[in-house]
């Protein structure tokens, strides 16, 4: 057997790519001037600002760039305890007595200034978090506004929705939502919440409040009654004060899996309801039968769509042993014609991670994939010099039991598997802690049926991907989670049926 000469030494697993991509687009920038972002923010208590009883404020910064965005207020129990008497006096003075029709009005008007403020609304979302501008201009603030819309429209047809029942509220909402689609989430929790009669405290993420605080200059300017939503920001310690505050009805809450479980361990024992939307690790398949191309493209769309920081990200590929090399092959290929860099260009196509503590966890995890054996592709592109950036990066010559297999990566990392049978796939798909989403590529329409039937996802795609719709439920399995947001569905769990 001839021996095969190595033309270089390779010193370690990480391969930079390099294709021809010897042209570029010219820069085209959103401009900044539409987002007008006041130097510091007070908390929205009972419709009005009003100042943090400890006097403290912290710093949203751009993580593009590093810089001081705004100061916005550390909200402590006391803050939170005046938020929840002002919802619970909203709840039972105006907002559970006013005729559904009449609710119906406001959430339509908070949709229709959602769309006026589209423009300003997604520059923010941008500077706050990180995510290139043509995702929260073409997604995150119009699905925000359909989410009002859409639960607008259900808040005098309950009896519709659930015929033959009694519906009543549950009373104050306490809402804590992550950094990923800060917009999108606080409209996915306040709509059905006012929908069916519930009054709010809703708490943003710290790295990303901005867009949210916004939304309460919104809710001011449509004449919310004062209290029916109180916009709270701060940390882990404020969001924990909520969970805990004996007047809080019921608890919504998207973020990790591990806060997640101290939600479920605080409410224990007590009659507080809960909603909990938590990590993910997707598996996309890809069988030999798919239009290849377009799969190529929807795995490129499942894990590198908001820089990863997707809880339903397709995270984890199975690709048909049959069609792996050519998968591979355009898979690297496509990785390296992403765009990486300014959130605000219109050609960006992976903006900044969210924060320094995010992108140190992705690294920690490409670390872990390359002492375990994998190999790791990056994209050969050069990175901006300031702010939190990663390059995608694909592992191949991964085992089902690696962490990069199992654990939720949170960034623009896909790990690469193969398999041979529908059974094989089936178990090896199914074989995480999760199941939140998952994804099948093929041309046979019984293979989907099968496949949707197995996966054990909250939500399946076939031969698309992260689409979303507000009239569709979401939400987990197992360690994703349980409750549904979206749709018919999401009205159940604000309230009681009878
Ligand atoms: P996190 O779960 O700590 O943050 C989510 C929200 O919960 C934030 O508003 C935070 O202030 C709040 N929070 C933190 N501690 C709390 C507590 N004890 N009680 C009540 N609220 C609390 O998530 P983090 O640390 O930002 O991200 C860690 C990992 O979580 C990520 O790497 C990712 O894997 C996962 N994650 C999943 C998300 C999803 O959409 N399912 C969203 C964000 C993160
Ligand atoms: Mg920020």
């Amino acid at each position: 057997m001839a021996v095969q000469k190595k033309k270089q030494p390779r010193r370690s697993n990480t391969i930079k790519l390099k294709f021809d991509t010897s042209w570029t687009y010219a820069p085209a920038p959103e401009s900044r001037s539409v987002a007008q972002i006041a130097p510091e923010y007070d908390l929205f208590i009972n419709g009005t600002w009003q100042k943090p009883s400890s006097g403290e404020y912290f710093d949203t910064i751009n993580p593009a760039d590093e810089k001081v965005l705004s100061r916005v207020a550390a909200a402590n129990e006391k803050d939170v305890d005046k938020a929840v008497s002002a919802a619970r006096q909203a709840y039972d003075k105006v907002w559970r007595r006013m005729p559904a029709k009449e609710r119906a009005k406001y959430i339509f008007r908070i949709a229709r200034m959602i769309q006026e403020k589209a423009r300003e609304l997604a520059v923010i979302e941008s500077l706050d978090g990180g995510k290139p501008i043509r995702e929260s201009r073409d997604f995150d603030v119009p699905a925000a506004a359909n989410h009002f819309f859409y639960y607008a429209g259900w808040a005098d047809k309950l009896e519709y929705a659930f015929p033959n029942r009694q519906c009543s509220p549950l009373g104050v909402a306490g809402q804590i939502i992550p950094w990923n689609f800060p917009l999108l989430m606080a409209a996915w929790k306040i709509a059905p919440a006012l929908a069916t009669g519930n009054t709010v405290v809703l708490k943003p993420a710290e790295t990303t409040p901005l867009t949210a605080l916004k939304l309460a200059a919104i809710l001011q300017e449509a004449d919310l009654p004062p209290g029916v939503v109180n916009i709270l920001t701060g940390a882990g310690a404020t969001g924990a004060a909520i969970v805990n505050h004996p007047d809080i009805n019921k608890i919504a809450f998207t973020g990790s899996t591990e806060v997640g479980k101290l939600i479920q361990r605080a409410i224990a024992g007590t009659p507080k309801k809960a909603t909990l939307e938590l990590g993910g690790k997707a598996a996309n398949i890809i069988f030999e039968d798919a239009p290849i191309d377009q799969a190529v493209e929807g795995v490129i769309n499942g894990i590198f769509f908001n820089q990863g920081h997707v809880c339903c990200a397709g995270s984890r590929l199975y690709v048909q042993e049959s069609v792996a090399a050519e998968v591979i092959r355009k898979l690297k290929h496509r990785i390296e014609t992403l765009i990486v860099g300014d959130p605000l260009d219109k050609n960006t196509d992976i903006g900044a991670i969210n924060s320094r503590q995010q992108l140190d966890t992705i690294h920690r995890y490409l670390a872990i994939g390359k002492k375990e054996g994998a190999e790791m592709y990056e994209s050969s592109c050069a990175l901006p010099r300031k702010g939190f950036f990663c390059r995608p990066t694909i592992f191949t010559n991964v085992a089902q039991s690696n962490r990069i297999a199992q654990e939720e990566i949170f960034g623009p990392v896909l790990a690469i598997l193969t398999f041979r049978t529908d059974d094989e796939v089936i178990e090896k798909a199914n074989n995480t802690p999760y199941g939140l989403s998952a994804g099948v590529w093929t041309d046979k329409g019984s293979k989907i049926f099968n496949m949707t039937k197995r996966l054990r996802a909250g939500v399946v795609w076939a031969n698309t991907f992260n689409k979303f719709d507000p009239t569709s439920p979401f939400g987990g399995y197992k360690e994703s989670g349980y409750g549904r947001e979206g749709g018919l569905h999401g009205l159940l769990p604000y309230l009681s049926l009878r």
